[in-house]
């Protein structure tokens, strides 16, 4: 789908007439729901580990970042969500911008350190991810590229893949944008327009760099880790190039944790970020099946990973990545 932020807000706008039924027919009092553009693998394991310690029931509603993002800026204070958690920052820099969140509890901040929040505390990083270049390893090391802007010169003409219309790869786009700026992004745009094939999503990216159908891919590091803990079936043709350097190739996505001021039942949603955050939370990250990087509590990362701290990410804030300039720019470059 090629859904640009405006006019999915409207058809959000349309979607949630349909939302809110479906919600008074069901008459789900009791439940704390989350609005879920997390995987939703994650989520669930998040909320059985909730519901097992604190007995609170949990329910969700699912769709990508954008969408969710959009839904609740449309339904304002009459939003049935209590909780957001996305894949990535814009999404939640978004909601923020439109004042839908409240105060995060300064214990759920405590256990997060400055640099995978905003420092409103409006809300928290609860999960991170790395950007990397997936390759066929029939490309010897001294035939990757350097940087991730290398990407956009002649001779990566048709040699290299991405999923331009998933908020994953609009992420990593935004923080460009913030670290390069206009020119130089609108540039690298119009440079993927002509050499990068247009995949639909990560996965399919890692399966036609697996197949041999081109040399490389941008993706985010649990797609592949996640198949290399199974069956490698797509992706044991692969390794993956880590740009490192402070590159914005080596873009860490913070996906993030919110309570809706809306929400009538703030305090069991403030205890289901905070525990996500704490030890127990986290350890869900390091040891589950999401291949996510932990970001609070100390807890580090599952063995399979390199540490978060040895990837040398740009610095970024995701309080300020831009969705819909970013949106607005790649629809300019003819990418969406
Ligand atoms: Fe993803």
């Amino acid at each position: 789908m090629r859904t640009r932020w405006r006019v999915a807000a409207v058809l959000s706008a349309v979607a949630m007439i349909a939302a809110s039924a479906t919600a008074c027919g069901s008459g789900s009092g009791d439940e704390l729901l989350i609005y879920n553009a997390q995987h939703e693998s994650l989520t669930k394991e998040w909320i059985d580990a909730f519901t097992k310690e604190t007995g609170i029931k949990v329910t969700y509603r699912h769709g990508g970042d954008t969408e969710m993002g959009n839904q609740l800026i449309a339904e304002g204070d009459a939003s049935p969500a209590d909780v957001f958690l996305t894949e990535n920052s814009p999404a939640m820099a978004a909601v923020e911008r439109a004042g839908l969140f409240a105060d995060l509890d300064s214990e759920t901040l405590n256990q997060v350190p400055p640099q995978y929040r905003p420092p409103t505390g409006k809300w928290t990083g609860v999960a991170a991810r790395t950007t990397v270049f997936v390759y066929n390893k029939r490309l010897q090391p001294d035939q990757l590229p350097k940087s991730m802007m290398d990407l956009q010169r002649p001779e990566w003409k048709g040699r290299w893949a991405a999923p331009p219309a998933r908020p994953d790869f609009q992420a990593i786009v935004s923080a460009l944008l913030q670290l390069e700026g206009e020119a130089a992004t609108a540039q690298w745009l119009a440079g993927m327009k002509q050499n990068a094939v247009l995949e639909d999503n990560n996965v399919s990216t890692l399966e036609a760099v697996n197949a041999g159908e081109i040399d490389g891919g941008i993706i985010y590091h649990y797609y592949w880790y996640r198949d290399q803990a199974e069956t490698k079936e797509i992706s044991g043709n692969t390794a993956l190039h880590y740009f490192k350097n402070q590159d914005p190739g080596a873009f860490i996505s913070v996906s993030g944790g919110g309570v809706l001021a809306s929400s009538d039942k703030k305090d069991q949603a403030q205890q289901f970020i905070r525990f996500i955050t704490s030890r127990a939370g986290q350890e869900v990250l390091q040891k589950g099946t999401s291949f996510e990087y932990p970001v609070g509590s100390g807890v580090s990362a599952n063995p399979a990973l390199p540490p978060l701290a040895d990837l040398q990410a740009p610095k970024v804030d995701p309080s300020n990545l831009n969705a819909e300039k970013v949106s607005d720019m790649m629809t300019q470059a003819g990418l969406l």
